[in-house]
């Protein structure tokens, strides 16, 4: 156990736990949480209920985010509170949980990335992801960036990653993302995804902060995926001797969520309260950071159900081939061409090669600004959202 730890515990057992006091409403703001149906997330729904919010928590079980509700409306009657489910180890799952989203929303105030499973068995995501790494780290990733653009309508936004001190003895395994061949422990697997939890990248002259946290040794059942009885027996005693309490075990979220000073930092990691400013080496390597952000757009990239994508120009060479090859990946492309016939027959030729093929042509010239327009109020009368646009023509 390493020194940092150590003292992460004594802070526990001396009582040294700040606790957020401030008195920040959220009327009118939108915030989602994702694996809010137990432990520090549910928690964080409740306080920040109290606060005003419409709370939407992504939970994977049905029944176990409604019991959360349940509850969370008992404590506090005005509650605004709704599900809407969300696996995160499945990028379909967290696809069409956007898509709810921006069926319903116009903006996102506070996205808090909370889920994160613990298990010391060697899973798999649905995609086939190492279980820990795809569900907390490239879920996660995927998830913010397919709502960034609702984070970014609302005036200002912030997103929230509840990491782990655990990042502190773990390494991004690039050479093995998977951890396969016998790479997986549980102690790896998770430091790795904590670390990684804690990239940021939003891009310049953005109304969106980010902030990641370590919540501290938390009394929840964090360890009831542990299979070997002998690791867990030690993960249960060790919470129950040294951990606070859920509701102190918040406070670092809330700070992150609430403290109005925040609004001046962004990219940052936290702790009791408090911005740690001497994290280890392997947090703040940028060339690292960057090489993760590739890594991950490639992996969550692969492909593109439930997205929408619009090319300009495609009825020939290099547009007709990127539409047919996005087509394969699951996207709804709608090319925008300025010939009816040509456009058909590229589309005929593209459903030729591609029986299942969701491809559309809405008539483009771009020589004409009356016709941008009317091509503008032809997506907007039938699409709730466009992933990808592609000027080509
Ligand atoms: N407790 C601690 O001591 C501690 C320490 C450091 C960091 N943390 C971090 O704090 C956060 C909250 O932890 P916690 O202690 O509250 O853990 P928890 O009680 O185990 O709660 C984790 C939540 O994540 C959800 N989840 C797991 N896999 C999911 C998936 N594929 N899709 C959607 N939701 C999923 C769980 O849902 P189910 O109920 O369906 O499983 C549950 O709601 C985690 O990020 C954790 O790593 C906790």
């Amino acid at each position: 156990m390493n020194l940092a730890i150590i003292i992460d515990l004594a802070k526990n057992l001396l009582g040294l736990r700040n606790k957020y006091s401030g008195n920040t409403r959220l009327d009118g703001q939108v915030v989602v949480i994702t694996g809010a149906n137990r432990g520090i997330g549910k928690e964080t729904a409740y306080q920040l209920s109290l606060r005003g919010a419409k709370i939407i928590i992504g939970c994977r079980d049905e029944l176990r985010a409604e019991n959360a509700i349940k509850e969370i409306v008992s404590l506090n009657p005005n509650a605004n509170i709704i599900h809407i489910k969300l696996d995160l180890s499945s990028l379909q799952s967290i696809r069409a949980f956007v898509q709810q989203i921006y069926e319903n929303e116009t903006k996102i105030d506070l996205l808090i990335n909370n889920a994160a499973i613990a298990s010391d068995i060697e899973g798999k995501t649905e995609d086939g992801f190492e279980l820990i790494f795809g569900t907390s780290h490239l879920g996660h990733y995927l998830l913010t960036l397919q709502l960034l653009p609702l984070l970014r309508k609302a005036p200002k936004a912030r997103v929230i990653n509840v990491s782990s001190l655990a990042y502190a003895s773990g390494r991004i395994h690039f050479e093995n993302i998977n951890l396969r061949n016998g790479a997986f422990n549980m102690m790896a697997a998770n430091s790795q995804s904590k670390l990684a939890t804690l990239a940021k990248r939003l891009g310049a002259n953005t109304t969106i902060n980010a902030y990641s946290l370590h919540p501290g040794l938390v009394d929840t059942e964090w360890y009831r995926h542990i299979e070997s009885p002998v690791v867990k027996f030690i993960a249960k005693n060790v919470t129950k001797m040294f951990a606070m309490s859920v509701e102190r075990g918040t406070q670092t979220t809330l700070y992150c969520a609430l403290e109005e000073s925040l609004d001046s930092e962004s990219g940052f990691y936290y702790d009791n309260c408090l911005l740690v400013d001497n994290m280890y080496a392997n947090a703040t390597d940028d060339k690292s950071a960057e090489l993760l952000w590739q890594l991950s757009a490639d992996l969550s990239n692969r492909r593109l159900d439930g997205q929408v994508v619009i090319i300009t120009g495609a009825n020939t060479g290099i547009g007709k081939e990127t539409a047919y090859q996005l087509t394969l990946r699951g996207a709804k492309v709608i090319i925008g061409c300025r010939d009816e016939l040509r456009a058909e027959n590229a589309i005929k030729e593209i459903v030729f090669r591609n029986p299942n093929a969701n491809i559309i042509h809405i008539k483009l010239d771009l020589s004409s600004l009356q016709s941008i327009r009317a091509f503008v109020q032809q997506i907007y009368e039938n699409e709730t959202k466009i992933d990808i646009l592609v000027n080509n023509a």
